[in-house]
């Protein structure tokens, strides 16, 4: 991966300090938020510091909105995600991927909706939209609200809408090397004015005086008249308020993101174009993706093929992560087993399949055409067990 914080971005924060600023959540993060929704096309937006903040605040009030019970949670995923699920008291209801989008597989998210489901929680990997009109339909029809996690696919696209547009809330994450990073920091977005609200309180403690809305104010006032109006905590909640200096780095980042994720996607296409597809999985979704990182999957279930592939990039300085998101398939981790013993990993083939023989290799807007053929190349003489062609690749 490499560093998408430029000098520019740099000056943005050393012009604002020279004027004295307020520093924590003011005039900027409100900014922030206003031109986000306004990209996303979402009528609200709360920035946060971090995308787990996003994911945790977001079942927080999913739970305080609509009460407890089933969450239909992906198997590959960001540990937050199931985390945030588990922590606010849901069941989590595990599911595995559909290899096209690495997203949850929707007939089996389908399969598994009931009178106890109170969201189905998805997250899009490395770019790719895990959303079909299918799913949409059906969660419609139960009155089941999708929420997206979009951490890693700023700006992909279905049916022409960005994700994180489509669902009844959406999460984003701006940490280092993301699609647009703010150093840390993420966003709750969402067209629900109850929602935003409930996101403004969960942001800061739960305190009332967060939220936008006088007459939720008033209501409370009125409801709790022995209490100081400045301090009605109406949630146990957190502190997850972003900082100035994040929002103004966001700000300057937002007006390069349309161009840096077309360099993103155009890497992505190469990339899967010049991998041998006979030892590679090459026919990821790429309608409507935005890269955050290429993917590379064995087609066959192959340990001396993977073994070899790690060495070699090790031995390149070329980074990797197996598994792709979140270290592959999370029912394996100890957090999972612990908890549930009953669940069988192995259940899930198409995620264990990743978690073995699969990897994501970093792409940044930076990254060359030149260097991307390279890899290709080199991973492909790995995978015919030839001579690999002897080049410095300097990422
Ligand atoms: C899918 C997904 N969700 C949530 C997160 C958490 O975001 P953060 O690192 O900002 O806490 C990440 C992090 O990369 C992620 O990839």
């Amino acid at each position: 991966m490499s560093n998408n914080i430029t000098q520019s971005d740099l000056d943005c924060v050393i012009q604002f300090l020279g004027t004295n600023p307020i520093l924590t959540q003011s005039s900027n993060v409100k900014a922030f938020e206003e031109e986000w929704s306004g990209w996303l096309g979402v009528k609200y937006s709360v920035m946060v510091n971090s995308g787990s903040s996003a994911n945790q605040a977001t079942m927080g009030l999913l739970r305080e909105l609509r009460g407890s019970g089933e969450v239909i949670t992906p198997t590959l995923t960001w540990v937050s995600d199931v985390a945030s699920v588990i922590q606010n008291g849901f069941t989590p209801v595990f599911v595995d991927i559909d290899q096209r989008t690495l997203g949850m597989d929707t007939a089996q998210v389908i399969a598994k909706l009931n009178e106890r489901t109170k969201a189905v929680f998805i997250t899009h990997i490395l770019g790719y939209n895990a959303l079909d009109q299918k799913l949409i339909d059906e969660c419609k029809k139960c009155k089941i609200p999708i929420i997206e996690d979009v951490c890693e696919s700023h700006g992909a696209t279905f049916a022409g809408k960005k994700l994180g547009a489509h669902g009844w809330i959406s999460n984003f994450s701006f940490y280092y090397a993301h699609h647009l990073s703010t150093i840390e920091g993420g966003m709750i977005c969402t067209d629900d004015a109850e929602v935003y609200e409930a996101a403004r309180l969960f942001r800061a403690h739960g305190m009332v005086r967060e939220s936008s809305s006088p007459e939720l104010k008033e209501r409370y006032r009125k409801e709790y008249p022995d209490l100081n109006p400045d301090f009605i905590f109406a949630y146990p909640a957190y502190n997850f308020r972003s900082t100035e200096i994040n929002a103004v780095m966001g700000r300057s980042q937002l007006k390069r993101l349309d161009a840096n994720n077309d360099k993103r996607r155009k890497n992505l296409t190469v990339f899967l174009k010049n991998l041998n597809s006979e030892k590679f999985y090459t026919e990821f979704a790429q309608e409507g993706s935005s890269n955050y990182a290429l993917t590379l999957v064995l087609r066959h279930p192959d340990e001396a093929l993977r073994d070899r592939i790690e060495t070699e990039l090790r031995s390149r300085k070329i980074e990797f992560r197996r598994g792709t998101s979140g270290g592959g398939n999370q029912t394996r981790q100890p957090y999972i087993r612990k908890r549930y013993p009953e669940i069988d990993p192995r259940s899930f083939s198409r995620v264990d399949h990743v978690h073995f023989f699969g990897w994501y290799i970093g792409n940044y807007p930076d990254l060359e055409e030149g260097h991307v053929l390279q890899l290709c190349a080199l991973l492909n003489s790995i995978a015919a067990n030839q001579a690999h062609p002897r080049f410095g690749l300097s990422f």
